[in-house]
């Protein structure tokens, strides 16, 4: 058999696994939707969400994946033998492509933007300015569907070096980078003129709120930037060596998340109510005030140069982590050279990548339920292909996998104390799923 790769080192584990989860979805679509629900009670379902649902299903995938060391499909079977239960996974081997698809779109945004800056034409202006600047760019089909499909090239010539040597060197020197360069700017925001009533916005609990899109959007948030349910971390998982700790690993990817997720908003809402725009807006928003943030402090060339550049790198170990599900999937279980699973991930995103590019300029017309394409994708997946998946994980683990197996992956084979175990056990096998269950409820308005 093909020898599997591995993480080289504990931290490398946790470095991958964090540079997975941290990317647009803390810093691009944490603001938005945070913005667009509210804020406050947004905030706090988000990060009850996390705690609740979000650490029990991490450590359910890791179990899964470090217990068999297989990609997803073939890890559930050998779980559970003669049973059709692999089919449950496929919905969230679709979802990781759907995700890749139009997360390339806004890692397009984020590579215009670092040429921009760059070339200094991304420069100190009104917010008009930004905004004229962000509308013309993202209708313009032949510039966003560029920058896409060199995005989606590059990644996948990161991907085909593979896990040890692409993923692990890049993400181990950017992420603490963007961690420095967050703080700077949450201190900057904190001594702008409108930091109260962005902190307002952001903490002032205010059930008022409290709606079922809410509930539901903020449990996707949850999912989507903890890359929770369809398995991503399943397969890095399956990377991990028998010794990585996965409870511990598990709650420090739930607080990193979250904390940078929380120092994004706090960048973004003073700077949103300093500048005078609206939470609102939707997922152009921090496109919009990010360049007014930067460009108001002396040497906003290199902040803004800095900044993108971090993000960009940020968004490439998550862009890496999501093709790594499919890849593996098609390599162990079709047989495929790792060369051709690659170009076969790349090659699907490539095309509806470009469609979702596409959908806020000359495709804007091509609605479903009132969604454009880059919507539909966005919303399937992380509202619901992600929760329903992280719900089976958890009541496979809870229900189904054998209790002597999860109890040796919990504490290493014995090595391990795990006073939290009764607890967590709880969460999976009821908390978690009959929170899920009721948001869904909730969402669908067959509750309250
Ligand atoms: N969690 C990533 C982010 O916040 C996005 C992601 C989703 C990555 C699903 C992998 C799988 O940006």
């Amino acid at each position: 058999m093909r020898q599997r790769a591995q993480f080289a080192t504990k931290m490398g584990a946790i470095a991958a696994t964090v540079g997975s989860a941290v990317g647009l979805g803390n810093i691009w679509r944490f603001p938005y939707e945070a913005g667009q629900h509210g804020g406050s009670a947004f905030l706090i379902l988000y990060l009850a969400c996390v705690m609740v649902i979000g650490v029990p299903a991490i450590v359910a995938e890791f179990v899964i994946g470090r217990g068999t060391h297989k990609n997803v499909s073939g890890a559930v079977r050998a779980l559970a033998p003669g049973k059709r239960m692999h089919w449950a996974t496929w919905p969230g081997i679709v979802a990781s492509l759907l995700i890749l698809s139009f997360y390339s779109v806004v890692c397009g945004w984020i590579v215009e933007y670092l040429f921009q800056a760059v070339a200094g034409t991304l420069r100190a202006g009104t917010l008009s300015d930004y905004h004229r600047n962000f509308s013309a760019f993202v209708a313009n089909p032949w510039r966003c569907s560029l920058w896409t499909v060199l995005f989606l090239l590059l990644n996948m010539v990161v991907v085909r070096r593979g896990v040890k040597r692409g993923i692990e060197r890049v993400a181990r020197v950017m992420m603490p980078l963007l961690f420095l360069l967050l703080l700077v700017f949450c201190v900057n925001s904190l001594l702008m003129p409108g930091a109260r009533e962005g902190l307002r916005f952001l903490f002032h609990p205010d059930f008022s709120q409290l709606t079922p899109r809410v509930a539901i959007g903020a449990m996707g948030q949850a999912f989507f930037s903890l890359s929770l349910g369809l398995s991503c971390l399943l397969t890095y998982s399956s990377y991990f060596k028998d010794d990585t700790p996965l409870v511990k690993n598990a709650c420090v990817i739930a607080l990193l998340d979250s904390l940078v997720a929380m120092m994004a908003g706090v960048m973004i809402f003073p700077a949103v109510y300093s500048f005078g725009m609206e939470p609102q807006a939707g997922p152009t928003l921090v496109f919009e005030v990010l360049p007014a943030i930067f460009y108001q402090l002396p040497g906003g060339y290199v902040w803004a140069v800095l900044f993108f550049a971090l993000l960009f790198f940020a968004s490439l170990t998550s862009t890496i982590s999501m093709s790594e599900i499919s890849i593996t999937y098609f390599q162990e279980e079709y047989a495929m050279s790792r060369a051709r699973a690659t170009w076969l991930n790349t090659g699907i995103a490539l095309v509806l990548g470009v469609l979702c590019a596409l959908s806020f300029g000359v495709l804007n017309r091509w609605t479903v339920c009132g969604l454009t394409l880059f919507e539909l994708f966005d919303y399937v997946s992380s509202n619901i292909i992600l929760p329903l998946g992280g719900m089976f994980y958890v009541l496979f683990v809870g229900w189904w996998v054998n209790r002597t197996f999860v109890d040796n992956q919990l504490t290493n084979g014995g090595t391990l104390k795990m006073a939290a175990k009764g607890p967590l056990m709880l969460c999976m096998r009821w908390v978690a799923p009959a929170a899920i269950l009721l948001v869904f409820l909730y969402g669908l308005g067959l509750l309250g």
